[in-house]
């Protein structure tokens, strides 16, 4: 089976085609092609994303790089002969020129070695506007193909991307449990099979990527600014040098498995106030007091949760997972403390925002496919959970 997956859902445009041989979860992968354009540098300026652009950038790239993508895997899709425009104007009727582009490249496409089989593209959560394109997109090529579309949840995509190795997915032993951080997400979520994710905990305000975010900022830094942070934090902890500065750890021994990190936020805000100026010397000691304060928190709720549910697999996934203090500390807490638990984080290639995950995700649900006409982003798609039975 041949997948095309779309990813819209933040501030990358991503889209890869993906050749699975086999069923979930035992399948092998092969990629045959991935692109991404990222708008970091667009957004830098504002300090964030504003969903309008990213939407805009979206609208702007997806069928050029639907074009490289599919001649870098010698693909095409197979289109009708007999394709409706006005109902392609329709379904783009709010991502303004992108008809046009898309029923040119229709028109225009070369033939390929191979074909695609089915689409798969992310419908939440994430930023409405920007979801929209990659959801109007893979419906449009599903309407103009007759192709299975099938929808996935971005941050099951996480799930799996971290569980990617090489070519085949690792082995899950149940329960496992997922610590899924990134920009607008930080959650546990309980997986006692596949499919079925329980959110246990997670953040009661800001999300851990977002925090990182905004003491980036404060620290004069640019966005995104969870790498940054990383990087100031580390010149200290490459010398074994402490922070002078000390922060709270927000619900930290809390018996809920919920998390706070705007508190944290406002303890950073307060003690820069007290500095006459944000030099680099501030910037390294903030940066790793902040980093040092979430990954103890990160560290003492996942043990936690270990041991209440008799955790046997531990995934770690999404942007901030990205983070080399938090996965070394995350990692050597169960090599240590839980030897028999697996634990799994992700390629550093895969833990931002990327469409392999995606086409991961499409092929576990691949009997799932749904009615492009009815299909719809949704910016708070929560994850699927069946029920004890
Ligand atoms: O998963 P992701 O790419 O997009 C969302 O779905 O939100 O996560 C992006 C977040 C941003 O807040 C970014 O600052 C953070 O991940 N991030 C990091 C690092 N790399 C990316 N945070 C801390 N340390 C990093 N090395
Ligand atoms: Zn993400």
């Amino acid at each position: 089976m041949i997948l095309l997956s779309i990813e819209t859902s933040c501030d990358e445009t991503a889209l890869s085609i993906v050749e699975t041989k086999g069923n979930f979860p035992d399948a092998t992968y092969t990629v045959l092609g991935n692109v991404l354009f990222s708008q970091a540098s667009l957004h830098e300026e504002y300090g964030g994303v504003f969903p309008n652009l990213a939407k805009r950038e979206h609208a702007k790239r997806i069928v050029p790089l639907l074009k490289t993508l599919l001649s870098d895997a010698d693909a095409h899709l197979p289109f009708k002969e007999d394709i409706d425009e006005n109902h392609i104007h329709e379904l783009f009727s709010h991502e303004d020129g992108l008809a046009d582009d898309f029923l040119s490249f229709v028109k225009e496409q070369k033939e390929g070695a191979r074909s695609i089989d089915a689409i798969a593209v992310t419908h939440g959560p994430g930023l409405e506007p920007a979801l929209w394109v990659g959801v109007n997109t893979a419906r449009a090529l599903a309407y103009t193909s007759g192709l299975p579309l099938i929808p996935t949840h971005h941050m099951e995509g996480h799930i799996f991307s971290s569980l990617f190795e090489k070519d085949t997915l690792a082995p899950v032993s149940f329960p496992a449990l997922a610590l899924l951080i990134s920009g607008g997400h930080t959650e546990f979520v309980l997986m006692r099979e596949w499919g079925s994710y329980e959110v246990i905990g997670m953040t009661r305000d800001d999300a851990v990527g977002e925090a990182f975010d905004k003491v980036a900022r404060m620290l004069e830094l640019p966005y995104p600014g969870g790498p940054q942070i990383s990087k100031h934090a580390e010149i200290l902890r490459s010398k074994n040098v402490a922070s002078r500065f000390a922060l709270p750890r927000p619900m930290m021994h809390e018996d809920s498995f919920d998390m706070s990190f705007s508190g944290l936020k406002t303890a950073v805000l307060y003690a820069l106030k007290k500095e006459a100026e944000i030099t680099p010397e501030v910037v390294a000691h903030m940066s790793r007091a902040f980093e040092d304060a979430v990954g103890d928190v990160f560290v003492a709720k996942t043990k936690k949760a270990i041991e209440h549910f008799g955790i046997r697999t531990l995934i770690l996934g999404g942007g901030v997972s990205a983070n080399t203090h938090i996965r070394n500390t995350i990692r050597e807490m169960v090599t240590r403390d839980y030897p028999k638990v697996h634990a799994y984080l992700p390629a550093p290639s895969l833990t931002t925002d990327n469409s392999v995950m995606i086409a991961l995700a499409g092929h576990a649900h691949r009997d799932e496919a749904v009615d492009p006409d009815t299909l719809r982003a949704h910016g708070s798609l929560p994850l699927p959970h069946k029920a004890k039975s």
